[in-house]
């Protein structure tokens, strides 16, 4: 066998296994398996850029080239449906086609999956394109990211036309979407409302190499196209499923109302056990002959419809409203409500986000107020019951002016719609949030001590700030509820080899507004000390590459508060790093000084953020994107092919590991 016909093989083999994985659920061989065969290729397609394929496999994992989409015209219009609520317009629907057709006609029902609609068009068995709804007659080309989605097939198997499109809802699953929420949370960004948000958020990602880590799932509902397989729009569906697509296993034919409603009912209930999210079902005329003599309106197709499921709600009292106050100093209103049962759970608070949302509601104790899940993390108070009010109405809510935590005086920011406890030294939920920040992994990284542990020494006066845990003794802690002499002597122990962690993990440690890990790197390297940082004015900070006036302001801020001064003078004396160390400037050098440097593609020997931290370590400058003002690309295995063509358009050098590693050496 020569090399191209290996490709090929490879190819066609991970085509195979990435749809018994991904559509079929039933893999044939393991991940390990799968993973060397992937490496093979990837290893062959780098030896061999001539057989370069934009459909194989290995493009799954996607670029982070930034890009804004091209829009691209819709060849036939992404229409949308019909939507009702109500099971009297589902009968009008039924008679309406009866009446326009005339004759027997069959129903299809199906999920109506709440999703992102996607429009794919493949040619000659490969996908060539995607593209987003849009507002209906063109929408974004989102082909790259599109592409790392492992449900939806790259290449086709079977007999399928030379030329069609098929269209479908992109989905977040619920397990990935509570999962990536998960994940923002312990990064404090802000978190998707419902799956529906994440996909649409996730497929517009100018990184598809992010949309590659969020798991996205699709579900194929019709095709169009010159040539059909069949008359039936359940019978194309199933051919697609032979050619590759996932289509859903719940569509069912059906030739009476009663059955439309049964199936209606069943999946009220059912969709709770699906694996994704759905709002509704949709009703379309199976016949596609049928179809077109039903034709359209000017908004939607007059041979479907969707019926959407009533969110669920329950009607309850509110007893009163409590704040809590987050450990960035966050006022979060809360509903307590007299318990009551929904989706399967039991309620008894439900979150009111805001002041505004409370004034919108006209909202009073005591009234009788309809909770809602749909889709959101937490309950929400969707309305009032008006006409259970009667005379003896209750205080009005109003949104409280002073901190229930500490008392201080609430502050709003101009533009925000939250209110905020400014008292960021004294407010008790805001320095536990801060002493669990500077203890977690990647600040001060003190193991055994977490968030109830925290609660506990702070609970009994132990501890005050981060500065007190230096302070502590082991006989002060050994007596403690579920605490003893071994725990109590690994937490001193792990306390005090923090004392040696770097002087950028420190600084991050600090939790100072809009300081991340990467502007505390980026601060120590600039400055070296804290006392540097602390003098610093707001100018010379802003000088400094990648700090802007946000984050200036901010350490001007945190630097003005005397308790912060303080703090950190107790924190010097207890022997942490407020310098940066001569071992460790020794690594830099300035042989990258004043490159710009594009990462692209898989590497060997280091990870991607390790080969970040050795640009910058070396005076370079990591970018995203290549320009003409891009020294060199660090490449590895992999790159895609749109980059690859901008770097040869613009004559950019393109450099492998191991000579980027013998440059810095
Ligand atoms: S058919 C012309 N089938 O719901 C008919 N749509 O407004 C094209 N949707 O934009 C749509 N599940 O994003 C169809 N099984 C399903 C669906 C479905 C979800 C979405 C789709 C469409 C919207 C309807």
């Amino acid at each position: 066998m020569n090399i191209k016909e290996r490709i090929d093989l490879l190819r066609s083999e991970l085509h195979r296994h990435n749809h018994n994985y991904y559509v079929l659920n039933a893999p044939e061989i393991t991940d390990k398996e799968f993973d060397d065969l992937m490496r093979e290729l990837q290893e062959l397609e780098n030896e061999h850029p001539e057989y370069a394929d934009p459909n194989s496999p290995t493009m799954r994992v996607g670029s982070d080239l930034n890009k804004n989409f091209t829009q691209v015209a819709h060849k036939y219009p992404m229409l949308s449906l019909g939507n009702t609520y109500s099971e009297s317009e589902v009968t009008d629907f039924f008679e309406r086609v009866r009446k326009g057709l005339n004759e027997d006609f069959e129903i299809c029902c199906e999920l109506k999956y709440d999703g992102t609609s996607i429009s794919l068009t493949y040619e000659e068995g490969k996908l060539v394109r995607a593209v987003t709804r849009g507002d209906g007659e063109k929408g974004d080309d989102v082909t790259d990211n599109v592409k790392t989605i492992r449900s939806i097939p790259l290449v086709l198997h079977g007999d399928y036309p030379p030329s069609f499109e098929i269209r479908g809802e992109i989905l977040m699953p619920w397990e990935s979407f509570e999962r990536l929420n998960q994940e923002r949370e312990a990064r404090e960004e802000p978190l998707f409302a419902n799956p529906r948000n994440a996909a649409s958020g996730t497929l517009k990602s100018q990184n598809s190499s992010v949309v590659a880590t969020r798991k996205l799932d699709a579900y194929l509902y019709y095709l169009l196209g010159d040539y059909q397989p069949s008359d039936g729009h359940y019978e194309n569906l199933q051919k697609a499923a032979q050619w590759g697509f996932k289509i859903s296993e719940h569509m069912k034919k059906v030739q009476t109302l009663e059955e439309v409603f049964a199936y209606i009912n069943y999946w009220d209930k059912e969709r709770r056990n699906l694996p994704v999210a759905t709002d509704g079902i949709v009703l379309k005329v199976n016949s596609m002959r049928q179809q077109k003599a039903l034709g359209y309106t000017a908004k939607s197709p007059r041979w479907a419809i969707a019926y959407k499921f009533q969110a669920e709600r329950a009607l309850t009292r509110l007893n009163k409203v409590t704040y809590q106050v987050g450990r960035t100093g966050i006022i979060t209103p809360v509903a307590n409500l007299d318990a009551v049962q929904l989706s399967g759970t039991i309620v008894k608070r439900a979150s009111l986000h805001n002041a505004d949302i409370i004034e919108g509601l006209d909202l009073h104790i005591g009234d009788m107020v309809y909770v809602e899940k749909g889709g959101e993390i937490i309950p929400k108070i969707t309305g009032v019951d008006m006409d259970a009010r009667g005379m003896l109405m209750g205080e009005k809510v109003r949104f409280i002016t002073h901190c229930p935590e500490c008392g201080s005086r609430l502050i709003r920011y101009e533009g925000e719609a939250a209110h905020y406890c400014p008292n960021e030294t004294a407010c008790p939920p805001q320095i536990k949030g801060k002493i669990e920040h500077f203890i977690s992994r990647k600040a001060m990284n003190i193991d055994g001590l977490g968030p109830e542990t925290v609660a506990m020494f702070f609970q009994q006066g132990l501890i005050k700030d981060t500065a007190d845990l230096y302070l502590l003794k082991t006989s002060d802690i050994s007596p403690l509820e579920r605490m003893g002499e071994k725990s109590a002597y690994n937490i001193i122990k792990s306390i005090d080899a923090s004392r040696s962690v770097p002087f950028e993990r420190v600084l991050f440690a600090l939790g100072i507004r809009f300081v991340g890990e990467t502007v505390a790197k980026r601060l120590a390297k600039a400055l070296g000390s804290i006392d540097e940082l602390e003098n610093a004015s707001l100018e010379k900070l802003k000088n400094i590459d990648e700090i802007g006036e946000k984050i200036a302001q901010s350490l001007i801020s945190y630097f003005a508060n005397p308790a912060n001064r303080e703090l950190i003078e107790r924190l010097k004396s207890a022997g942490l790093q407020f310098c940066r160390k001569e071992e460790e400037k020794q690594d830099y050098s300035d042989k990258l000084a004043g490159q710009q440097i594009v990462i692209s593609g898989v590497f060997e020997h280091h990870s991607r953020d390790e080969y970040k931290e050795l640009i910058e370590k070396h005076g370079g400058k990591n970018v995203g994107s290549i320009s003409s003002k891009t020294s060199f690309i660090l490449a590895g295995k992999n790159m895609g092919p749109a980059k690859w063509e901008k770097a040869m358009k613009l004559g950019i050098k393109i450099v492998n590991e191991d000579e980027f590693l013998e440059r810095i050496s």
